[in-house]
């Protein structure tokens, strides 16, 4: 076995260890596929013969792959000799193998071919189905084997941040990174970045921190609630037990494009005004069901009365 010194940055350093699931999330520019890339780049080259596949929700061509980053990798880390790249996969040290493959081409049966390979990573990973997801888990069953994701956080619903972020099995080692974790920033990146939370305040969050997206372009209170997170004054406080609540409630409709039911508790204290904001959607499902039960009991009612109504009316035929 060789070994190689790669100098990585301090955030991704828990996902050197051996670990069933690794996860790297966070905002562009963090540098989590070019630490996945060199981290199997690496590793092919210290274990002779390993089969990795990188995959991607959707990939009708290899330029959708991470094949050009990785051979990037392996040209940046002096390893020609030992890779050996071909129009689809690359060849590595000791009959190795890299491939690229898109879940969206494989069905339950052609998915098992993949069943002697050892490393999976899954780059935009937040694309992911809870389809693809599924399929892939119990394929990826060799000794040892590994399933790596990376991706740009959307929605908490997403099959990966329900599985890695909310789920998150045990032996599952996942971690947050964003730009100013990445020593290799480009400037052009960084120059961008600023550009962005100058020009779209409202996006910057998301794209840049690794956020869910929660507000949206023309959202009343976007703007400032990103200026008050920047400024530190997004955190907890207590409440003044002396001083008034207050609440402030912004009913949402019970619709599947309403906004959720907030309600925000208030105090003033000297000159500053102190908030509390819960997002109620939970609730709102549940008024949603009630809803649909009193729906159907009503229904349920009614039918019964018409049927009971059109039984007499038969006896009464009958009778006469
Ligand atoms: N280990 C590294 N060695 C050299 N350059 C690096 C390294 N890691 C990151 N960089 C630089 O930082 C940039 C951003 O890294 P990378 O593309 O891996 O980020 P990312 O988190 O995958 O971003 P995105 O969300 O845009 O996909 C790269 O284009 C590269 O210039
Ligand atoms: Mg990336």
């Amino acid at each position: 076995m060789s070994t190689l010194k790669i100098p990585t940055a301090k955030v991704f350093e828990p996902l050197l260890a051996p670990a069933r699931y690794k996860g790297a999330f966070g905002g562009r520019g963090s540098g989590k596929s070019h630490f996945f890339g060199e981290l199997l780049v690496e590793t092919c080259q210290a274990e002779r013969g390993t089969l990795a596949v990188c995959i991607r929700e959707a990939q009708r061509t290899l330029a959708q792959s991470s094949k050009r980053l990785i051979e990037g990798k392996i040209a940046a880390l002096g390893l020609g000799q030992g890779f050996r790249p071909f129009s689809d996969r690359i060849a590595t040290p000791g009959d190795g193998l890299i491939i690229f493959r898109g879940m969206q081409d494989h069905t339950a049966e052609s998915i098992k071919s993949l069943e002697g390979f050892r490393i999976a990573w899954i780059d935009e990973a937040q694309t992911l189905s809870a389809r693809s997801l599924s399929l892939l888990r119990p394929t990826i069953r060799a000794p040892r084997s590994e399933l790596w994701a990376s991706w740009n956080p959307r929605r908490k619903s997403d099959a990966v941040d329900d599985f890695l972020r909310s789920r998150k099995p045990d032996g599952a080692v996942v971690v947050k990174a964003n730009w100013r974790d990445n020593p290799w920033l480009p400037a052009v990146l960084d120059e961008e970045r600023r550009l962005d939370l100058a020009l779209y305040p409202d996006r910057y969050e998301h794209i840049w921190e690794g956020d869910y997206v929660r507000t949206f372009e023309g959202a009343y209170f976007a703007d400032l609630l990103a200026q008050a997170r920047r400024e530190g004054r997004i955190g907890k406080v207590a409440a003044d037990p002396l001083l008034p609540l207050r609440a402030f409630i912004d009913i949402g409709g019970a619709g599947a494009s309403a906004d959720a039911f907030t309600i925000w508790i208030v105090q003033w204290v000297g000159n500053e005004l102190r908030a509390d904001f819960q997002h109620l959607r939970r609730w709102r499902k549940s008024v949603e069901q009630a809803q649909s039960y009193t729906f159907k009991a009503v229904i349920t009612v009614i039918a019964t009365g018409l049927l009971g109504a059109i039984w007499l009316g038969i006896k009464v035929m009958l009778g006469r």
